[in-house]
C-alpha cells in the first residue's frame, strides 16, 4: 500500500483489494466501477518462484487474464466506443536469443519457463478476444524492468540491497546471460502512449536500448554503491558469488522497438547509468519503504532460494 500513498484522495482514484482468480469479485467489480479502460498489470512475475510453484501462475495469469476478459466483454456488452483493455506482458514470451538478433512483434512464441508460458497463454487470450468477439484490446510485451520501488526479488534490487547489507551476491552461472534494461518511467510513458493512441488488435515491443550480461550489471551496482556509501569497491567485488544456474535459463532478450517509436514517436529517455543512479539513491533515501518489504514472506523467499536469511 506505500506505493499507492500520495493518490488517496484524487476524485479519479478507488483502490478495491480482491483476488482476480474469483472470477464473481472480478464480475461484481466491473459492474459496479464500470471501467472504459483496463490496464491490466495483475500478475505473478518471478521466473524463480514460478519454477518452485508453477500452480498460481497458471491461476493468476492465465485465469485471471480470463476473468478479466470475460468480464470486459460482458459490462460492454458489444459497445466498444473509446474502450481498452490493454495487457501488459513481456519479452520472454518469444524465448532465448542466441548472440544475434532481436525480438520483433512477429516473432513466434517459444516460452522457456512455467512464467513465461504463463504470459504466453494469457496473451494469445487476449488476442482470441479480439479476433472473436471484437473486444479492444492491445498488448505490449516489455524487457526488463527497473527503477524504484521493485521488489527485491529482482536482480538489480536484490543486489544493491545485498550490497548495502553485506550479503553475497548470488549470481546464477557463468553471468553471462543478456537482458534488456528498461527504467520504469520510461516503461509508463510507453504504456501510455499505446494506451491513449496505439492500434487496437495491436502488439506493441517496448526496449530499453540498454543491453547488458548479468555480471556486468553486477559490477555497475558495485560501482554505484561504492560511490553514494564511500564502501571500498573490492569489499563490494568480494561480495559476488557464482551459483547454480536457474534450469531453462535464457541466454539473452534483445527489443526491436521501432514499431513504438515510428508509430507513436516513443523511445526510452533514460540511459542505463543515469537510470541505476536514481535507483540507487532511491533504495537509499527509502529505508522504511525496504524495511517493510523485507518481511517475513521476503525472508522466506531468500532462505528457500538462496538459502541466506535477511
Ligand atoms: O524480460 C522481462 C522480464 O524480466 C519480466 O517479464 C519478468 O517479470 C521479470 O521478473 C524479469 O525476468 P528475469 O528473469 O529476466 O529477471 P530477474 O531479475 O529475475 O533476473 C535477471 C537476470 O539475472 C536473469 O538472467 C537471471 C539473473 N539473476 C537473477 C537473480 C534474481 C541472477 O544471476 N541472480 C539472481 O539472484
Amino acid at each position: 500500500m506505500q506505493n499507492l500513498e500520495g493518490l488517496e484522495n484524487r476524485p479519479n482514484y478507488a483502490f478495491v483489494k480482491l483476488d482476480i482468480t474469483d472470477s464473481n469479485a472480478v464480475a461484481l467489480c466491473f459492474e459496479e466501477i464500470k471501467p472504459d479502460w483496463i490496464i491490466h498489470f495483475a500478475a505473478e512475475s518471478h521466473v524463480d518462484r514460478s519454477i518452485l510453484g508453477p500452480r498460481a501462475f497458471v491461476d493468476t495469469n492465465i485465469v485471471g487474464t480470463f476473468n478479466l476478459l470475460e468480464s470486459a466483454r460482458q459490462i460492454w456488452n458489444g459497445n466498444f466506443f473509446e474502450k481498452v483493455f490493454h495487457h501488459i506482458s513481456t519479452d520472454e514470451v518469444y524465448g532465448s536469443l542466441g548472440a544475434e538478433g532481436y525480438f520483433h512483434e512477429t516473432t513466434a512464441y517459444d516460452p522457456s519457463s512455467p512464467y513465461s508460458a504463463s504470459k504466453a497463454a494469457s496473451d494469445h487470450l487476449v488476442s482470441a478476444y479480439f479476433r472473436t468477439y471484437g473486444v479492444p484490446t492491445k498488448i505490449t510485451n516489455c524487457s526488463n524492468n527497473y527503477g524504484p520501488r521493485h521488489f527485491p526479488e529482482k536482480l538489480i534490487p536484490l543486489m544493491i540491497l545485498n550490497c548495502l547489507n553485506r550479503k553475497p551476491l548470488p549470481v546464477y552461472g557463468k553471468g553471462e546471460n543478456i537482458r534488456d534494461w528498461l527504467y520504469v518511467d520510461d516503461h509508463c510513458d510507453a504504456i501510455w502512449e499505446v494506451a491513449t493512441r496505439g492500434r487496437v488488435g495491436e502488439t506493441y515491443n517496448i526496449g530499453g536500448a540498454s543491453e547488458i550480461k548479468n555480471i556486468d550489471v553486477v559490477h555497475a551496482v558495485i560501482k554505484v554503491v561504492s560511490e553514494e556509501t564511500g564502501c571500498p569497491i573490492d569489499r563490494l567485488e568480494s561480495l559476488i558469488n557464482f551459483v547454480t544456474d536457474r534450469p531453462g535459463h535464457d541466454l539473452r532478450y534483445a527489443i526491436d522497438f521501432s514499431k513504438i517509436k515510428n508509430e507513436l514517436g516513443w523511445q526510452p529517455k533514460e540511459t542505463f547509468e543515469s537510470g541505476l543512479r536514481k535507483t540507487v539513491r532511491w533504495y537509499l533515501d527509502n529505508t522504511s519503504w525496504v524495511k517493510s518489504v523485507q518481511s517475513g514472506d521476503y525472508r522466506n523467499w531468500m532462505q528457500v532460494q538462496y538459502n541466506q536469511g535477511q
